[in-house]
Parts: C-alpha cells; sequence; structure tokens
C-alpha cells in the first residue's frame, strides 16, 4: 500500500479527483490533504470525502520540520502537490526525494517559476497569443517547476478563448490525466 499526501491551496478540485479516483484501490490511498490556507475550498471537500486535512502556517511549510514528522507518523510515501502556491522547501525534498510530484498549468519550461500558478499563467499565455497551452507533471526540486518531466499533454487555444475559458481547457487535461499518470509513477517508488 503507497499512502500519498496531497499539498493544496485553493478550491482542490484536482485533489478531489484524485480522491475519488483511488477510493477503491487496494493499493493507493489519499491518505491526509494539507494547507497553508484556512479558507481553502479543498478543506471542505477533504471533510466530505473523510479524508484528514491539516493546517499548516507559511512558516511550518518554510521550516518544514514539524510537517515531515508528522507526514513520517501517517507513514506517508509520496506527496503531490496540486494547486500548492507556495515552494517546496529542501528539507521536504530531501526526505522525500524523487517522491514529490508537481502538476503545472502549462506546457514548462515555458510560462514555469516564480509568480507563474493559476490564472496568472492562463492570462500571460492568453496575452502572448500562444496557439497552445497544456499541462505538466513533473517531479519536485529545489527550484520553481524544473524537476523532470513525467507527463506533457497539450490543448488548442482558439482565437476568442479567455484565460478563464483555457483554465477550464486546462482543468479537463488534468482531471482525465493526472491519476492515471500518478498511478503508473507510484508502482516506480
Ligand atoms: C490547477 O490548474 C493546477 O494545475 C494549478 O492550480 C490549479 C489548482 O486547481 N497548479 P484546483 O485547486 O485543483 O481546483
Amino acid at each position: 500500500m503507497k499512502r500519498i499526501a496531497i499539498f493544496a491551496s485553493g478550491s482542490g478540485s484536482n485533489a478531489e479527483n484524485l480522491a475519488l479516483y483511488f477510493k477503491n484501490n487496494p493499493d493507493i490511498e489519499i491518505a491526509a490533504i494539507y494547507t497553508n490556507n484556512a479558507e481553502a475550498g479543498v478543506i471542505g471537500r477533504a471533510s466530505r470525502l473523510g479524508i484528514p486535512s491539516f493546517i499548516y502556517s507559511i512558516n511550518d511549510f518554510k521550516e518544514a520540520l514539524s510537517i515531515v514528522t508528522h507526514l513520517q507518523s501517517l507513514s506517508i510515501d509520496a506527496i503531490i502537490l496540486a494547486g500548492f502556491l507556495r515552494l517546496i522547501s529542501p528539507v521536504f525534498i530531501q526526505t522525500y526525494k524523487d517522491k514529490i510530484v508537481n502538476i503545472h498549468p502549462a506546457l514548462l519550461p515555458k510560462y514555469g517559476g516564480k509568480g507563474m500558478y493559476g490564472m496568472h499563467v492562463h492570462r500571460e499565455v492568453i496575452k502572448n497569443n500562444e496557439t497552445e497551452s497544456g499541462i505538466t507533471i513533473h517531479l519536485v526540486n529545489e527550484k520553481y517547476d524544473e524537476g523532470t518531466t513525467l507527463f506533457q499533454a497539450k490543448c488548442d487555444i482558439d482565437p476568442f478563448d479567455t484565460p478563464e475559458l483555457l483554465a477550464e481547457k486546462i482543468h479537463e487535461l488534468e482531471y482525465k490525466y493526472f491519476p492515471i499518470v500518478i498511478e503508473n509513477w507510484i508502482h516506480t517508488l
């Protein structure tokens, strides 16, 4: 059995999608959800799904030791960042080396780096008249959005697409592919 923790800062629709996908899987369990945002939608989703959620301060995430101890007390094997908006401290990366995955709502290396998250990404992509965007699922290292890519998928951008419409297309790709990519990857750990 592999036990996964999800880190999320916002709505948590990907967290929910992952939890539903793995619900009856005997080998993989979404065992806990961690957030830095006491107002995050993901907290309500976790409680409806019956998954324990834990709120920690930004400082706790920076310092990392208390969260790592907590993760270890829950025998967590891997961490998924699903809309987690903070840089992951090196303590997490050393403790969970090659066991942290992020989903980024663009085709890295384009539209990555500090400040490039959520709608900021989609606004920039539309502003630059790109004809396609997509998702990147990658391992996490000390730099924003620079770890090894596990998977990418693309979508077309139509001339009348707005950042909001693009966000919807990206979410569709995320819901479709993220669970499958995680399932395949987790078996390699
Ligand atoms: C997703 O588009 C994810 O790629 C990005 O933030 C968004 C989170 O959405 N990093 P949600 O909270 O899962 O609904």
